[in-house]
């Protein structure tokens, strides 16, 4: 598959991913204000390819000859919960001195890395659930999209996914359609088909009942940022899986790259969450119908068996002796 996000002929090129599945079409951006409005409709998005949209928008505001510091400014806050955004703007910021170039060949750079630390962390994730889950093949459930086009290339919690079938060890994944904007349903499920991993959608609010049918090996998730102590804030409906799985003894297992690590923020309670919307969430409701729609909620490290990055595992509280299974 090509990359989600890149850099050609003076543009920035993006899968569409509003289109999807029904349509596989490029998007050519060749403005900072088509970029921040495609960060913001997520028609790019997942926290290390807004990484790779933060540096690429400083260049294409320098190719551009726009205002740089005006542009960086308001791609670093198109959206406020993933820190892998504005780690991208800054990344490329450090090199405006050296001009327009030296920026474009570091944002060229993070996307060679951001492809090769995820599939590096993902592998060792996947060493992680082999050891944390005795059965074969594995059930594995995930949430939202943490795949290629998550990321510039191959994935991280999806990444693990790629791994462990190739090893033919993955019996399943039941993948959350992740309401409201259907991230699973729409994305993660297009991803597993294209990759012939057997997969089956259930609605966010079947996540539990599966773990408490025995359905559930293993839950892996990707993150948006994880905090010094661990907590991790991740698509809405993260947090609640997690409690779920340690109710039931089910290994949880994050995984990022470690763009993904803000190590000024203590712990999860600082990180800012967006709210999304109404409109994404009235379609069925009362006109006026007043909504809580964030896109994000934050889980405890202590919910967590591991976060995994290209570094090595961080252990949680969240091991899983006495399994049920
Ligand atoms: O709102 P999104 O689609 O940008 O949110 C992305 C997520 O929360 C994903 O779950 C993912 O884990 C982080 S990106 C690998």
């Amino acid at each position: 598959m090509r990359r989600t996000i890149d850099w050609a002929d003076g543009a920035v090129v993006i899968i569409d991913q509003t289109a999807l599945p029904g349509e596989y079409r490029l998007l050519e951006l060749t403005t900072v204000t088509e970029l921040v409005d495609a960060v913001q409709r997520l028609a790019v998005r997942g926290a290390p390819a807004l990484g790779a949209a933060g540096a690429l928008g400083v260049a294409l505001s320098l190719h551009r000859n726009g205002d740089v510091h005006r542009d960086a400014d308001r791609i670093a806050h198109a959206r406020p919960t993933a820190v892998n955004l504005a780690w991208g703007v800054e990344r490329a910021l450090e090199k405006l001195d050296q001009g327009k170039e030296a920026v474009l060949a570091e944002a060229r750079a993070l996307l060679d890395e951001d492809e090769q630390l995820n599939e590096t962390a993902s592998r060792h994730a996947a060493e992680i659930v082999l050891a944390e889950c005795p059965r074969r093949p594995l059930r594995l459930l995930t949430h939202c999209n943490a795949g290629h086009l998550a990321t510039v290339g191959w994935g991280s919690a999806l990444g693990v996914v790629w791994h462990l079938h190739a090893r033919g060890l993955v019996e399943e994944v039941l993948v959350d359609e992740t309401r409201p904007l259907l991230q699973g349903a729409r994305l993660t499920a297009w991803e597993l088909a294209q990759a012939n991993v057997p997969y089956r959608v259930q609605p966010d609010s079947a996540a539990a009942a599966a773990m408490a049918r025995g359905m559930v090996d293993c839950v892996l998730v990707g993150a948006d940022r994880i905090a010094a102590n661990g907590d991790v804030a991740n698509k809405i409906g993260t947090y609640g899986l997690a409690i779920a799985a340690k109710h039931h003894g089910i290994p949880f297992v994050v995984v990022a790259p470690s763009s993904t690590v803000d190590s000024k923020l203590a712990d999860g309670t600082g990180v800012v969450i967006e709210e999304r919307d109404a409109r994404e969430l009235t379609e069925a409701t009362p006109k006026d119908a007043r909504v809580f729609n964030p896109a994000f909620d934050v889980t405890p490290f202590d919910l967590i068996t591991a976060v995994v990055t290209e570094h090595g595992t961080f252990r949680g509280a969240a091991r899983s002796p006495g399994h049920r299974r």
